[in-house]
């Protein structure tokens, strides 16, 4: 194997451990309306990481996004530095954070913020095994590119 190989599949590896980390948090998940849950793996500049998932309410207002529940878990702990974030839906859908999760990002996380979005297994087609699963499969983003030119503490300076 190259070096080159080496980085690639490391990166796929990381990938993959975050997205599963955000599909983990998902057994967590509070959901008796929408039945859609979500999970969202936060990784510190450090490497720790730290998990939420969305936890609805009866008033429907009141529901926390799973974005916001590993952000408050992480900051609550000290962390204001973030490299990563995985957000998965039971659905495999590819959900991204939504506007209200992206501002709340952007007030602790850079424009370089990556977000890596679930879009389901990407299985070995020669096999009828649903264990044999080749690949996650997922969309990355930047948040500068999910949330451009938005208010931040700087604007109010
Ligand atoms: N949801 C999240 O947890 N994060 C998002 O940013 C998108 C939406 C949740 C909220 C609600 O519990 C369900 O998904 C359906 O909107
Ligand atoms: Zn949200």
């Amino acid at each position: 194997m190259t070096p080159h190989d080496d980085s690639n599949s490391a990166a796929t590896d990381h990938r993959t451990a975050l997205i599963t980390a955000a599909r983990d948090a998902q057994s967590a998940a509070h959901v008796p309306y929408s039945e859609y849950r979500v999970g969202a793996a936060l990784e510190t500049e450090a490497g720790d990481v730290f998990v939420g998932c969305n936890l609805e309410n009866a008033n429907f207002s009141n529901s926390l996004h799973a974005e916001e529940v590993a952000i408050a878990e992480a900051v609550k702990n000290g962390h204001r530095e973030f490299s990563h974030l995985a957000v998965s839906s039971d659905r495999q859908d590819g959900v991204t954070p939504c506007g209200m999760c992206r501002q709340t990002l952007a007030e602790f996380c850079d424009d370089e913020l990556v977000v890596w979005c679930d879009e389901g297994d990407l299985s070995d087609e020669n096999t009828d095994d649903e264990a044999d699963v080749t690949a996650i499969q997922v969309t990355e983003y930047t948040l500068g590119e999910l949330l451009p030119n938005t208010i931040t503490e700087e604007t109010l300076e």
